[in-house]
């Protein structure tokens, strides 16, 4: 049989990394579809290098656009490569563009899928990636779930529990494989930074795209930056419009352009302070016990906040919510971390893909 792994973003390459390696530990035949969703060198080549993902099958190359047109492109590319090579399970993972069309792709083919990353849910429709979430789940034949919460948000949408798995966080089996390599100094030396420095990572469209709020988000990071000299590795989406709000270098401010997956957590790792509203940027700071404010009205992570250093912050009170993070540190309010971000789910995925391989539910 052939497994498929489609990846088309940043977030879906750290993801995939620990389930091919665990297939190929187990000698499955499988093979990476690009689609080409993210394509500058330092957000897609990077991430096959630092990761060890081996080179894609192919590039369908449909790059950037409306939602519409990228989607529309994502799901021409995916029928044609998914007739030509006829797999016999396509994975799909988290809540990108990508992730939509490949299993919208696949119902209509009648191929059958599995979807890392199911049941995550901000309950906020107005996040195109909340939409790909309750799309993807609604479709996929076998759900691996990363936290407790999915099961009964998928539940309580009438997925078949027999379909979904509790394997743990494959982004963490990923942070746990890069720790040994993770050393801020390099980095923090090569980017002039003081031994005391926040990280912030900014993307998310209600944040970035529209002037206003761009304008209050750069107001609140600048007043950080007061506190504590602030890098931010800039993802290509908020590049111009926070620059028009006033986000540019400065005495205490360091812009600079996204990084690679090492130097990144290896900045991360070295960081007293981090103020993002990406998705794994929450579970990782969780995991390395770096005080987290992600500036959103909501997450579909909830479990980086029981379980880990994670507050949600709105842009006015960003301000204040670092000084206390910084005076007060990491706090996690169970002592607890998340239940199976061990290390181990990429293994769990590969078990149940290959037992699910050998049932007798797949077309011949
Ligand atoms: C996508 C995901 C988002 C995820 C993020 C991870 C969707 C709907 N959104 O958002 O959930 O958190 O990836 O990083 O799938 N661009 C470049 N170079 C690239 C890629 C993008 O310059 O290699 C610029 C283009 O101007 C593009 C913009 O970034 O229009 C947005 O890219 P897109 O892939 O549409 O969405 P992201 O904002 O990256
Ligand atoms: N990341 C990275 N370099 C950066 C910013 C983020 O390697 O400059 C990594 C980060 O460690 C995490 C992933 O990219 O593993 C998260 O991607 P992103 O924030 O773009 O997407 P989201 O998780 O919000 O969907």
């Amino acid at each position: 049989p052939l497994v498929l792994h489609v990846l088309g973003a940043r977030p879906n390459f750290v993801k995939a990394a620990p389930v091919v390696r665990g297939l190929a530990d187990l000698g499955v035949r499988q093979g990476i579809v690009h689609t080409g969703q993210h394509y500058d060198a330092l957000m897609s080549d990077v991430f096959f290098a630092d990761l060890g993902l081996p080179e894609p099958i192919a590039n369908l190359g449909v790059g950037s656009g409306s939602h519409a047109k990228q989607t529309a492109a994502l799901l021409v590319g995916l029928e044609e490569v998914v007739l030509k090579e006829s797999p016999d399970l396509v994975v799909v993972y988290g809540d990108v563009n990508s992730t939509l069309a490949a299993i919208l792709v696949c119902a209509k083919l009648g191929v059958p899928t599995a979807h890392v990353e199911a049941g995550l849910r901000s309950f906020d429709r107005g996040m195109p990636e909340e939409v790909n979430r309750v799309v993807t789940d609604a479709l996929a034949d076998v759900l691996f779930a990363t936290s407790p919460d999915a099961l009964s948000h998928l539940a309580n949408e009438g997925v078949d529990p027999a379909k979904v798995h509790l394997v743990g966080n494959p982004m963490i089996d990923s942070l746990f494989s890069a720790l040994p390599k993770l050393d801020p100094e390099p980095v923090r030396a090569r980017l002039g930074l003081p031994e005391a420095y926040a990280v912030a990572t900014l993307h998310r469209p209600a944040n970035v795209d529209d002037p206003e709020s761009a304008r209050e988000l750069v107001d609140a990071v600048l007043a950080v930056s007061r506190q504590i000299p602030v890098v931010v590795p800039l993802h290509p989406r908020g590049r111009t419009r926070l620059a028009e709000a006033g986000l540019v270098s400065g005495e205490t401010m360091t812009i600079i352009d996204p990084l690679g997956y090492v130097d990144f957590l290896s900045l991360v790792r070295g960081a007293k302070l981090v103020v993002t509203d990406s998705g794994g940027v929450q579970e990782e700071t969780t995991m390395l016990g770096v005080p987290c404010l992600t500036v959103r009205p909501n997450t579909e992570r909830p479990i980086t906040i029981t379980h880990g250093t994670n507050r949600l912050v709105t842009p006015a009170l960003l301000p204040a919510a670092a000084e206390k993070a910084l005076a007060d540190g990491a706090a996690t309010p169970s002592g607890e971390l998340p239940p199976l971000w061990d290390g181990a789910a990429g293994p769990r995925i590969a078990r149940v893909i290959a037992s699910w391989l050998k049932g007798d539910n797949l077309s011949p």
